[in-house]
C-alpha cells in the first residue's frame, strides 16, 4: 500500500487543545441553548449532521477521521478549525531518531488514568504546573487536596497538554499497588520494552536503574492516589496523645518514600507528578530548599465554573444566590457538586431552591467521602476540628488555644494544626505583612456541618 493511501486511512485526530475547544463550545451551547443539560449523542448527531459512530471517533480521539469531519463539528459550534487543533497520528511505536536502543519509540501507558471528560477552569493551576515542569524543570510535583477536588482530573489534563514534550508517559494509580520493588520492576520493564531481564536485586539498585532511565530520557510519570499507602492515625502511633505519622507510609510501603526522596533529590531530566490527599513527608522535607520539588494545594472551583458543573448535571434556579449557597456549602468541590446534583435531580427535579429549603446538610456519598478523611485523624486533630466547628467564625491560633481542652499541650496544638492544613482539612487566611493581623483558621461549611453531626 502506498504511503498516501495509508495516511488517508489514518485520518486526523483532535489535539488536546482542539478537543478542549470543542468541549468548551459544546458546554457553552448546552448552558445557553439546552438549559444546561448535556446533549445526548442523538441530539449532537442531529445538530452536527454526522452519524453517532463518527462523533464517537471524534470525541474519543483514538481513531482518525477526515479533516472535513472535524471542520463540520467545529462549524456546528461556530468555531474555526486551526492546524494546532488536530494532528495526523503516527502508528504506535514509530521510531524517534536519536534515542537509544532500549527506548526507541514514542510510548505511553495511561494505566488507570481517568478518562478526560468535561473539564472547567483550572487555567491558573495548569499554567503554574506547566511553568514548573517545562520552564523550571521540576522533578517532583505534588497535587494535594481533599478527595473530589479534581487532583486526578488536573493531572490528566496536564499530562495530555504537555505530552509532546516527553518521550515516554506512564500513569500509575498507587491504590492497590504492589510492594515498591515490584512497582519499580514494572516501570523498568516498561522502559526496556519488556526486555529487561537482569534487574538489580536491591531497592537501592532498582531506584538507581530507574533514575538512569529518567536521566537519559525525558519521561513524565504520574503516581495517582498516593494517600492510599500513607498511614492513617491508629492508636498504636499516638505518642503522648499526638500522632506523628502524617505523611509516613503504611507498613511494607516505606520504600515508596525512599523512591520519592531519590526522585526529588537526584538530577534527571524527567518529572514525576504525584496526587495525594495528604502530603507525603518527602515533599514537605524537600520542597522549599529545592526548586525541583513543588506542591500545589488544589482548592475548590471558583463559582462560575462550579455553577457549570451544577447546570451540566441538570440543576437550575432563577436565583444566583441559590447557586452561590450550594457552591459555598460544598466549598466548590467538583465531586461533591456532582454527587449532590444527582440527588437534586432525583428528588427535586433539579430545582436548587427546593433542595436548599430542606437544609439538607451532609449525606450519602459526601458523608462517606468525609468519613474517609476523618477516620485517619488523631485525637488532638479531631479536637481542633470540633473546636472550629462549634465556632462559626474563623479563629486565630491564640483564640484556638484558649478554647481547646487544656489536655492538649502547646506543642501538640501546633503540630496538629500544621498536620490538618497538610491534610487539606482546614483552610487558613494569612494577612499580608502590612495588615499585621494574625493568621486565622477555618473550616469549609460542609466540613463544619459534618463535624457537628458526628
Ligand atoms: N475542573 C473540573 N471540571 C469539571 N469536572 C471536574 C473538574 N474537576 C473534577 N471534576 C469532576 O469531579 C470528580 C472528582 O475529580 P477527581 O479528579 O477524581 O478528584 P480527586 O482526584 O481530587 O479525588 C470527577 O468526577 C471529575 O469529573
Ligand atoms: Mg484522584
Amino acid at each position: 500500500m502506498n504511503l498516501q493511501k495509508q495516511r488517508r486511512k489514518r485520518g486526523v485526530i483532535l489535539t488536546p487543545q482542539g478537543w478542549q475547544k470543542l468541549q468548551t463550545a459544546k458546554a457553552e451551547a448546552e448552558d445557553c441553548e439546552n438549559d444546561g443539560i448535556r446533549y445526548s449523542l442523538e441530539a449532537l448527531s442531529f445538530r452536527i449532521g454526522l452519524d453517532s459512530d463518527t462523533l464517537c471517533k471524534v470525541f474519543n480521539r483514538q481513531i482518525g477521521v477526515d479533516r472535513s469531519t472535524l471542520n463540520r463539528c467545529f462549524a456546528a459550534f461556530k468555531l474555526l478549525l486551526d492546524p494546532q487543533d488536530y494532528y495526523r497520528p503516527q502508528p504506535e511505536g514509530e521510531t524517534i531518531t536519536g534515542l537509544s536502543e532500549n527506548i526507541r519509540k514514542i510510548r505511553w501507558d495511561w494505566g488507570e488514568a481517568p478518562e478526560s471528560g468535561v473539564f472547567y477552569g483550572r487555567t491558573e493551576e495548569l499554567s503554574k504546573l506547566k511553568h514548573w515542569i517545562i520552564e523550571e524543570h521540576s522533578r517532583l510535583v505534588a497535587l494535594l487536596g481533599m478527595g473530589g477536588m479534581g487532583k486526578s482530573c488536573i493531572a490528566v489534563k496536564l499530562a495530555r497538554e504537555i505530552q509532546d514534550r516527553f518521550e515516554l508517559i506512564i500513569w500509575r494509580s498507587i491504590s492497590g499497588c504492589s510492594a515498591v520493588n515490584d512497582f519499580i520492576a514494572g516501570l523498568l520493564k516498561f522502559f526496556a520494552n519488556d526486555e529487561e531481564t537482569n534487574l538489580p536485586e536491591t531497592l537501592d539498585g532498582k531506584i538507581s536503574r530507574l533514575i538512569q532511565y529518567l536521566r537519559e530520557h525525558r519521561c513524565l510519570l504520574v503516581f495517582d492516589n498516593m494517600e492510599t499507602i500513607l498511614k492513617g492515625c491508629d492508636a498504636s502511633y499516638r505518642k503522648n496523645g499526638f500522632c506523628n505519622c502524617l505523611g509516613h507510609y503504611c507498613e511494607g510501603y516505606e520504600g515508596y518514600g525512599e523512591l520519592l526522596k531519590r526522585l526529588g533529590e537526584t538530577l534527571h531530566q524527567s518529572c514525576v507528578v504525584v496526587t495525594s490527599r495528604e502530603k507525603p513527608q518527602e515533599i514537605g522535607l524537600l520542597e522549599g530548599e529545592n526548586l525541583a520539588v513543588r506542591y500545589l494545594q488544589v482548592k475548590g472551583l471558583p463559582a462560575a465554573e462550579a455553577q457549570k458543573i451544577l447546570m451540566g448535571n441538570g440543576c437550575f434556579s432563577d436565583s444566583p444566590t441559590d447557586y452561590q449557597q450550594v457552591i459555598e456549602f460544598y466549598g466548590g468541590n467538583p465531586l461533591a457538586l456532582k454527587l449532590v446534583s444527582r440527588t437534586i435531580q432525583n428528588l427535586f427535579a433539579g430545582n436548587l431552591s427546593e433542595f436548599f429549603k430542606q437544609k439538607p446538610g451532609v449525606f450519602g456519598h459526601i458523608r462517606e467521602l468525609l468519613d474517609g478523611h476523618f477516620d485517619r485523624l488523631s485525637h488532638p486533630e479531631k479536637e481542633i476540628i470540633n473546636c472550629l466547628s462549634s465556632n462559626c467564625q474563623a479563629a486565630s491560633f491564640t483564640e484556638l488555644r484558649s478554647q481547646i481542652s487544656p489536655n492538649i499541650s502547646l506543642s501538640n496544638l501546633m503540630e496538629s494544626l500544621e498536620s490538618l492544613t497538610d491534610r487539606c482539612l482546614i483552610d487558613k487566611d494569612t494577612p499580608k505583612f502590612i495588615e499585621k493581623g494574625a493568621t486565622v483558621f477555618y473550616l469549609q461549611p460542609v466540613v463544619r456541618e459534618y463535624a457537628m453531626s458526628r
